[in-house]
């Protein structure tokens, strides 16, 4: 897609009558997910919504999102301002060299060598959640939403501190607990003064927030104290080194990475998981068909992060998850300069809006795009599908830095609740299970599943 030189003729895009002032919030507020899709359905790949006083661009082509995050990714900037008092200046709402900087000094992080070390607490957390599950099974119904949410939470504090933490995982938790609350008002208050104004909430968690600074900042004050490398995500940050020997990051600077990864890096993985359980009680033919799988490959051992290249229906599932209910189910740009996209005028300084829910969903691109068909990720049926049909980690240069932490995590859980487990799900007869898009994509209530031993 080219880029336009001067795009004030340019006329621009299509969208949806709404109500003076209110534009078409009504619809949004009603069903935000539903509202979405259809205007993209009817509007096409770029459309513009009227919600209060601004008009928001919906960009939910795959050659559109494309030319958004990776062609001409520098006219499009995160500017998450308000969630600057969690995240600071941390990786997933930077911009600029500051960002590039952090990103080229963190990605190895991630890289096979690390992922392999991480998965040791992947593993580890996971039999102990189901040796706590021994314990429940036949006791009546359970929450696999929560569980997952517990799992990956205590995978990634272990993965950022290792043996650290201590006796203080639980008050942690809660305290990460009550700061993604925190984010989530922040993120979906009208006005963020509103997620402001004095309340219990407000003020809880501010308690959580100033306790979580204080562990971390101790943490760091220790690290760098003892110098000790523990292959942890804390002594990696603490202990990078510049060309000229001096450390990469100020010690706000480490606290603002920790906390970005921590919030970036379960709630999502959870979600993924536990719409998973949900599509596969559903689906029991795709379960037995998953369990065979795994049964054949790994004869009942636990799985390794070697043995998931082996692997080849478990992350057929895993995606086609994530296609119906993609975690990070929207994400915003800015606009810098005016840019033409589509054939339509992005004005400067508007906002850009990307839902992989959309996208995924897309009729032009998917055949039945509302049933659960693990098989359309095979490499035969994927042959000519846009690489931007299917982003639920985004694209380009800001593409998620988790992405093979979250996959190796999410398989290596998925495998082992099901050599030990059946998860049946156990919905009150009339009830439902609803995709709420928060600031990410949760079952709500809960996805209520009886668990049965295997053995
Ligand atoms: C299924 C799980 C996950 C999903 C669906 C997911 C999704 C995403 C998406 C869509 C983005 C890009 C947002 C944008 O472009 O505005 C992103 C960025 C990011 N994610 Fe993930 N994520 C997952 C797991 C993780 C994990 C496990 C970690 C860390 C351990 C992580 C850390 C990050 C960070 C730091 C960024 C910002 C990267 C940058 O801008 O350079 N994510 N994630």
């Amino acid at each position: 897609m080219e880029q336009a030189q001067n795009v004030t003729a340019v006329p621009l895009p299509p969208g949806p009558d709404g109500l003076p002032l209110l534009g078409v919030l009504p619809g949004v507020w009603k069903d935000p997910l539903g509202f979405f899709l259809k205007a993209a359905v009817d509007y096409g790949p770029v459309a513009r919504l009227q919600m209060g006083p601004k008009d928001f661009y919906l960009v939910s082509g795959p050659e559109e999102v494309k030319y958004v995050l990776q062609e001409n990714h520098h006219n499009y900037r995160k500017g998450y301002d308000q969630a600057r008092p969690l995240f600071g200046d941390g990786l997933l709402t930077s911009d600029g060299e500051e960002w590039l900087r952090r990103r080229r000094m963190i990605q190895p992080m991630f890289n096979r060598t690390r992922l392999s070390f991480f998965s040791q607490f992947m593993t580890q957390a996971t039999e102990e959640m189901l040796d706590r599950w021994e314990t429940l099974a036949d006791q009546g119904i359970i929450d696999a939403a929560h569980e997952m949410m517990k799992l990956t939470q205590t995978i990634i504090v272990r993965s950022m501190f290792s043996s650290d933490v201590g006796e203080e995982a639980a008050r942690l938790g809660a305290a990460f607990d009550d700061t993604l609350e925190y984010l989530n008002r922040i993120l979906f208050a009208p006005h963020p003064a509103l997620a402001e104004l004095p309340s219990a909430a407000t003020r809880r968690n501010r308690r959580a927030l100033a306790y979580l600074d204080a562990f971390i900042y101790r943490l760091i004050e220790r690290k760098r104290a003892s110098g000790e490398d523990t292959g942890d995500l804390l002594s990696l940050l603490v202990l990078a080194r510049g060309e000229d020997g001096q450390p990469s990051l100020t010690d706000a600077q480490v606290r603002d990475e920790l906390m970005t990864i921590f919030l970036a890096g379960h709630e999502t993985t959870a979600n993924a998981l536990a719409w998973t359980w949900y599509l596969l009680g559903l689906n029991p033919d795709v379960e037995a068909r998953l369990v065979e799988e795994i049964d054949t490959v790994l004869g009942g051992s636990p799985p390794a992060y070697d043995d998931l290249e082996k692997l080849r229906y478990t992350p057929l599932v895993l995606h086609e998850a994530m296609r119906l209910y993609p975690p990070a189910w929207m994400f915003v740009r800015h606009a810098i300069a005016d840019d033409e996209l589509g054939g339509y005028r992005i004005p400067a300084g508007e906002m850009v809006m990307i839902s992989p829910y959309v996208t995924h969903r897309l009729p032009q691109h998917w055949e039945n795009p509302e049933a659960f068909d693990p098989e359309r990720f095979t490499a035969e049926r994927s042959a000519g599908r846009h690489k931007f049909a299917y982003f639920p980690f985004g694209g380009g240069p800001r593409l998620c830095i988790g992405n093979n932490f979250a996959l190796i995590e999410a398989q290596l859980i998925l495998v082992r609740v099901l050599q030990r487990f059946r998860l049946r799900l156990a919905l009150v007869p009339g009830s439902r299970v609803i995709p709420t898009p928060i600031a990410t994509l949760q079952p709500k209530p809960g996805v209520p599943i009886r668990l049965e031993r295997r053995y």
